[in-house]
């Protein structure tokens, strides 16, 4: 099976863990070291060969748009200056894929907001992105998540979905894949449904999504379906889990670093670890940490 070239960027949530600072800026706009958030899952989308990304865009979010535009004045400014190599980022991107945007008119979750993309995704398999999380390789020979999946799929022709390994604690954040009570010894492995955040109790395993999928159209059929599930949502975990009742859906673990930039603590650790990979803040920023680091962990110690 051919490898996917679209993918689905959903940016059109209201951001609500990160106010205020996302009143008025997106929050995938927000800065880690010297991008915002969906370039670096824009660059993971490039890796996998995609060529058509759809940003799935809510009201207040046109920072997204413009960011991706050319700005004339700043761009001949930079010129004339010799400094248009500033810009070489970003180019990069530009040159590479086609940015598609479509409006998502109200926010009625993740599933809805792959459904809106629907005209632009024709029978064709596809991507989805979560616009707010950075997942970058562990070291610079692996590959991205989403070109492992890509791979996957290549192979097995059926929607395949990234998976990594999370904490009792932390089951209620996520969709948890359930594997028929065993526990697979060979990846790709064939799920036999998701559940949406559920108790611990009621976890069917400790595998997790992380919001890298591959899906074959049918899915689209499937959130078509969907009844608005907590909350008045459309929960693309819940199409998953009828899709997989239907087709067969593999789970694919990733070894990639996850960042929830999206939110307020996993915002300042994805900042800390990709600034320490960064060739020019990396140096200063370890130099800062190793000489700081312990005076201030005991400055903001809490009293026990
Ligand atoms: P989140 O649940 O993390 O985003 O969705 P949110 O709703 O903006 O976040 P909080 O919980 O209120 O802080 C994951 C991704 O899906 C997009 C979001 O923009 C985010 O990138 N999304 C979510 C949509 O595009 N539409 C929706 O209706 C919901």
């Amino acid at each position: 099976m051919k490898k996917p070239t679209k993918a689905v960027i959903p940016v059109a949530g209201l951001g609500t863990r990160f106010l205020p600072a996302t009143k008025s800026i997106p929050k995938e706009m927000l800065t880690i070291v010297d991008a915002p958030i969906i370039f670096y899952v824009i660059e993971e989308a490039i890796h996998a060969g995609i060529q058509d990304i759809v940003l799935i865009q809510g009201r207040g979010k046109t920072a997204i748009e413009d960011f991706f535009d050319t700005s004339y004045e700043l761009e001949d400014k930079l010129m004339r200056d010799n400094k248009y190599y500033l810009l070489d980022r970003l180019n990069e991107i530009r040159n590479k894929v086609n940015i598609i945007s479509i409006r998502q008119k109200h926010p009625l979750g993740l599933g809805h907001a792959v459904l809106c993309a629907q005209p632009v995704l024709g029978n064709e398999p596809f991507a989805v992105l979560l616009g707010d999380e950075i997942m970058l390789p562990q070291a610079p020979h692996e590959d991205y998540t989403t070109a492992e999946l890509s791979k996957a799929f290549e192979a097995t022709g059926h929607s395949t979905v990234a998976i990594m390994s999370i904490q009792e604690v932390d089951v209620q954040k996520y969709g948890i894949v359930d594997f028929g009570g065993r526990l697979p010894q060979e990846f790709p492995a064939r799920v036999a449904g998701f559940v949406e955040k559920p108790n611990l109790n009621n976890a069917p395993s400790l595998w997790a999504l992380p919001g890298r999928y591959i899906f074959s159209s049918s899915i689209l059929d499937e959130l078509k379906n969907q009844k608005p599930g907590k909350l008045g949502e459309i929960q693309l975990t819940d199409a998953m889990n009828s899709l997989s009742k239907k087709e067969p859906v593999y789970a694919l673990p990733t070894r990639n670093i996850r960042y929830d930039a999206g939110d307020k603590v996993g915002y300042p650790i994805a900042n800390i670890e990709i600034g320490l990979r960064h060739p020019d803040v990396g140096p200063f920023l370890r130099n800062y940490l190793q000489n700081q680091l312990p005076l201030l962990l005991k400055q903001t110690a809490r009293p026990s």
